[in-house]
C-alpha cells in the first residue's frame, strides 16, 4: 500500500466496516509505524482489497483486512493472506494472531482455512455494538502443519479462475474485525 492507494483504501474501509478507521489512520500507519506492513491486492489497476500486519517481536498481528464488496468470493482474500503470512515468515515471526468479531463467519471461515484457531475471547471489544472479539492464532508458522497448509493453499490458488467484478446492492458495512 502506498500513499496513492489511500483514497481507494478509504472507500473499501467504509464499505467493509461498521466502525471504520478515521481517514488519516492509514496515512499515519504508513508514514510513522515501523512495525507495520500494509498491502493492497489489485485487479488490473484497481485496488480490490487490503491488509495490515504489525510485527511485534516474534508475533505477526493482523490489524486490518478487507476486500471490496464487488470483488468478494474471488479468492482475493486468500491471496492477501498468503502474502501477509509470507511477510511474517520472512521476518521470522513464529505465529500470527488476529481478532475477529464473533459474528463474522465469512472472516472466521477464511482464517480457519489458513490454520488460525480460536484461542480466547476479548469481551465487548468492539465499541460500536459491544460485540466480543474472538482471538485467533496459527500453529507455529514453521510447523510442518502450517508449512503444508500454506503450500496446499498456494497450489490451490494457482488454478483459480480470473476474478470477476460483481457490483453488490447497496448495504451497510459489516464489521471492523482484524
Ligand atoms: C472476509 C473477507 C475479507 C473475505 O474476502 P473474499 O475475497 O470474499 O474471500 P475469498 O474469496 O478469498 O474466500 C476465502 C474463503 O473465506 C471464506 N469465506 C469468504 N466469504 C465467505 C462468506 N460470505 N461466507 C462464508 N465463508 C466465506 C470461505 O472459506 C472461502 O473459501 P471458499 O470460497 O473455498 O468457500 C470479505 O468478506 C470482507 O472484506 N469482509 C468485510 C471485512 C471483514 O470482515 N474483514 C475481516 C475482519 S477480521
Amino acid at each position: 500500500m502506498g500513499l496513492d492507494d489511500l483514497p481507494a483504501v478509504q472507500v473499501i474501509e467504509r464499505a467493509a466496516f461498521s466502525a471504520p478507521w478515521p481517514a488519516n489512520a492509514y496515512r499515519t500507519e504508513l508514514e510513522t509505524n515501523k512495525l507495520a506492513h500494509y498491502l493492497v491486492v489489485r485487479v488490473g489497476d484497481e485496488v480490490a482489497g487490503f491488509a495490515g500486519l504489525w510485527l511485534m517481536v516474534d508475533e505477526a498481528h493482523v490489524t486490518t483486512f478487507a476486500i471490496a464488496p464487488a470483488w468478494r468470493r474471488n479468492h482475493l482474500a486468500e491471496r492477501l493472506l498468503v502474502a501477509i503470512l509470507d511477510i511474517a515468515l520472512d521476518r521470522r515471526a513464529t505465529e500470527a494472531t488476529l481478532e475477529v468479531r464473533l459474528s463474522n463467519l465469512p472472516a472466521r471461515r477464511l482464517y480457519e482455512k489458513f490454520g488460525f484457531r480460536p484461542v480466547g475471547i476479548r469481551p465487548r471489544y468492539y465499541s460500536d455494538n459491544s460485540e466480543d472479539a474472538l482471538i485467533m492464532t496459527t500453529e507455529p508458522l514453521r510447523s510442518p502443519e502450517m508449512v503444508a497448509r500454506l503450500a496446499e493453499r498456494r497450489g490451490a490458488l494457482a488454478s483459480v479462475a480470473e476474478p470477476v467484478r460483481v457490483e453488490p446492492p447497496p448495504r451497510p458495512g459489516t464489521d471492523r474485525g482484524a
